[in-house]
């Protein structure tokens, strides 16, 4: 079943009922100020870090779900309703919610009146604006009132949701004309505050929730709304909101519209103060005006489209498949994007208080972005790498707001490392831009401890070829990829952490799938040292590659697969002995990457074992049989109910790795179904069944062992978006960036007989086409550039600003 349909000529996803499975989200912003906003205007927004600057409230789990938001209430006669549905949950005539590429559209409908709610963050500012568009369709004269809400969140929303004997004396705002100003905290430590503002002036306020929705009201039921209207009350501690009234009077066909704004703003310590006591409002002032014209509206959409059509126009692809255009064209290169801005902060599934900036993560996320904001990239690589520790290893988290590692959570991860040269690695490759190279970045964010990047790439690989088990296997550390094989851990009391418990080091637990990453990964190393010159680095490197190679082909291979892990008393995880968890997804994946055992055939039957094992009409399970106990030697993973998350859950970021791999073997039919299975817009029927957005990827489907098998969690911040990104773009339809220029070698199945691509890369812009007149897998036959056949696969690196014709012959 489907609760709404793509519009691809706007880049939009249409959702036809309120009543979504979930609530569908979308986010706003792409550069300090962010909203999160559902299909019914739920959400909230915060300035650069979603726990540490959060402007206004959320209840993660609340009941009912998604009651927190952007509201805006109509009342017309006896009637109370919302453009948005939520949360009066009034019956509406017609509804439709259009998320876009940075902006959504909410538009509702109930007894002659239309009410459009369009949100938008704009491009180089911090504020959300909110134009909401009141028409009267009816034939009579309309009196209505319109009144918006926001509660505002005490900056910390950590500290908001829990330290309430504090928190409920420390409220405070000004309210002037227009604007009602939240600034709580200003006085003292805070240089911040946040405006909400209306383009005219109102009827009416209020700023304490008490009197808007009553102490015993609920935003379903605000006393203010449903009674005699705003009170004009002051917020003194309890909770501050903001709240206004507009008495409107429309004839019939006449409409009208009010823009109002949510802002964040920040003073100089000594322009705090317009008087003692008086927030200094000019720079607020100043914001108000700038959106002040009828116009600056529509301005900011414009540019917020233009803003997109550049970032989509470094890949596009025509394949006449709709849905893989879709996904590749707009939705996955649209989700790289919120990954690159929110990491695993804030979702409706991360709270936004608990995680910040993964090591792994974001250097993973690197590899779905670096095509469309290279800049931002090699800022978020240095970022990153100056949070690695002289050894090699990393904090495995750093909060944005600091950019400092995160101790709380530490390190020990013991593919954290290798992760870093992928990104570099992909940097590099996109890019050419070798000078990154040389920049010096602090280790443990300490500027006397800064080395250039190259140095750093150095331990990364250092570290892995220092730490090896007693079967030549890398050491796992507090885990691998997957954070919940915790093999040094033995947690046996409840609330411990998984990540942080037990030793972070153990001398025997060793990870086959950081042996596959070490060769993958360890290669793009000493190709690097090769170009540089560094040829007896990179030839020992290599020898340190082949010996890990030869362990996992040996102590790492099970006969038919790839064996997952040694724990720490040297027992096989993820073998024919093994009881439950006899073959996980994730070595498969990352070992047949890497071309380990691809001559000798171990490969090809470990990708077997796969389908013949982990393969559901949903996606490859992560492992087979689901464990059904607690394994103390084994974690996390174990403390899962059968079929869920890491516990044989289908988790969707390593299903792409089975398609590159796939790949790497020629299996074009086979590629395309694994990366079909998982893609949303392919999922889009079964919306009741897999229940999260459509448009985007969730980190979890539940697998075959879950009574809800199907079901999605975790939607839109997970690694998935890169990798299906990779996999989709230079797996299936092989366009690869490589260090010397762009190399075409696309694996498809055999009903793509033709297709075109437009790739911009590095300034240039390459209009492929690819011909595939026998439906053949993979293999080029010919390649022509400007209608000059060239040798080989790779495209000759065209200078800045030109545009080259290419036509490649599959077969
Ligand atoms: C989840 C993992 C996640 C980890 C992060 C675990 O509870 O199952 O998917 O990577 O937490 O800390
Ligand atoms: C989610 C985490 O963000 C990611 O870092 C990890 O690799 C996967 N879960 C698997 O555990």
């Amino acid at each position: 079943m489907r609760f709404g349909y793509f519009d691809d000529a706007r880049r939009e996803y249409v959702i036809t009922t309120p009543r979504t499975p979930l609530p569908w989200i979308n986010y706003l912003g792409s550069e300090a100020f962010f909203t999160l906003c559902s299909n019914t205007a739920g959400g909230y927004a915060f300035y650069r870090d979603a726990r540490l600057r959060r402007l206004t409230r959320y209840r993660y789990n609340n009941c009912p779900l998604d009651s927190e938001g952007f509201r805006i209430y109509i009342k017309d006669g006896e009637s109370v309703w919302n453009p948005g549905w939520q949360p009066v949950q009034t019956g509406l005539d017609r509804y439709e919610c259009r998320h876009g590429l940075g902006y959504t559209v909410i538009e509702g409908e109930k007894d002659g009146v239309a009410v459009s709610q369009e949100l938008l963050v704009p491009q180089g500012d911090d504020c959300l604006l909110m134009r909401v568009t009141v028409r009267n369709d009816g034939k009579t004269e309309k009196k209505l009132r319109l009144f918006p809400y926001v509660e505002f969140c005490l900056w910390d929303a950590m500290d908001d949701g829990s330290n309430f004997q504090r928190n409920y004396s420390t409220g405070e705002v000004e309210v002037c004309g227009a604007a009602i100003y939240h600034k709580t905290e200003y006085r003292e430590r805070r240089d911040h505050y946040a405006v909400f503002w209306a383009d005219r002036k109102p009827d009416g306020f209020d700023t304490s929730r008490e009197a808007f929705i009553g102490v015993y009201g609920s935003p379903a039921r605000p006393e203010a709304v449903f009674g005699e209207g705003c009170t004009g009350s002051a917020a003194h501690g309890w909770q501050p909101v903001a709240a206004q009234q507009f008495d409107l009077s429309l004839a019939p066909g006449e409409s009208t519209a009010i823009l109002f704004g949510l802002g964040y703003i920040e003073n100089p310590r000594d322009e705090k103060w317009a008087a003692p006591g008086v927030v200094n409002k000019k720079r607020a002032e100043a914001m108000i005006a700038r959106y002040a014209a009828p116009a600056a509206f529509d301005g900011a959409m414009e540019a917020l489209r233009a803003h997109w059509d550049a970032l989509l126009s470094n890949y596009r692809v025509s394949s006449g498949e709709e849905k893989l255009d879709r996904m590749v064209n707009i939705w996955n290169q649209y989700q790289c994007m919120v990954t690159f801005n929110m990491s695993r902060s804030a979702s409706y599934f991360e709270s936004g208080m608990g995680r910040g900036m993964g090591f792994r993560d974001s250097c993973q996320d690197l590899l779905g972005f670096v095509h469309m904001i290279p800049e931002r990239a090699r800022e978020r690589i240095l970022d990153i790498a100056a949070t690695q520790f002289p050894d090699g290893s990393a904090y495995h988290q750093y909060q944005p707001l600091t950019k400092k590692g995160n101790l709380a959570v530490g390190s020990g991860f013991n593919d954290d490392p290798l992760w870093l040269i992928a990104g570099v690695d992909a940097y590099l490759r996109e890019t050419g831009d070798w000078s990154i190279l040389d920049e010096r970045v602090d280790f443990d964010n300490d500027p006397s401890l800064a080395q250039p990047l190259l140095e750093h790439l150095r331990r990364s690989f250092d570290y892995t070829r220092t730490h090896l088990g007693p079967h030549g296997l890398p050491l796992i550390g507090r885990a691998d990829w997957n954070d919940c094989l915790n093999l040094n851990c033995f947690s046996e009391h409840p609330g411990e952490s998984f990540q942080t418990t037990g030793p972070s080091e153990g001398p025997v637990a060793e990870s086959v799938f950081i042996a596959g990453m070490f060769v993958k990964y360890g290669r793009a190393w000493t190709e690097i040292c090769r170009r540089l010159g560094l040829e007896d680095e990179a030839a020992a490197g290599d020898e340190a590659i082949a010996a890990v190679e030869k362990a996992a082909l040996t102590s790492g291979w099970d006969g038919a697969w790839f064996r997952r892990a040694f724990d720490a008393f040297g027992k096989v995880v993820g073998g024919k002995e093994c009881e439950e968890g006899q073959i996980f997804i994730e070595p498969q994946g990352m070992c047949v990457m890497a071309g380990i055992g691809k001559e000798t055939g171990e490969a090809a039957r470990a990708l077997e074992s796969v389908r013949e094992r982990l393969d559901t009409k949903y996606g490859i399970v992560l492992l087979q049989p689901a464990y059904t106990r607690y394994h103390l030697e084994l974690g996390e993973i174990t403390s899962y109910p059968p079929g869920y998350k890491e516990n044989a859950g289908i988790f969707c970021h390593n299903n792409p790795w089975i398609v590159c791999a796939e790949a790497e073997l020629g299996h074009g039919e086979r590629a395309f179904e694994v990366y079909r299975r998982t893609a949303p817009a392919y999922i889009e029927s079964i919306s009741e069944i897999h229940r999260t957005e459509p448009y985007v990827y969730s980190q979890m489907i539940a697998g075959r062992d879950a009574p809800s098998f199907g079901e999605g969690k975790n939607s839109w911040l997970t690694g998935t978006a890169a990798w299906t990104f990779v996999s989709v773009s230079q797996a299936i339809l092989g366009v690869q960036p490589t260090l010397d220029g762009l190399r075409i070698d696309p694996c498809v199945p055999a009903f793509l007989r033709r297709f075109t691509l437009c790739r911009r890369y590095r300034g240039a812009v390459y209009e492929i086409t690819v011909e595939n007149p026998d439906g053949a897998e993979k293999g080029v036959r010919s390649v022509t550039v400007d209608g000059l056949p060239i040798e080989g696969q790779v495209l000759p690196v065209q200078p800045e600003g030109a545009r080259v014709s290419v036509v490649v012959y599959m077969g």
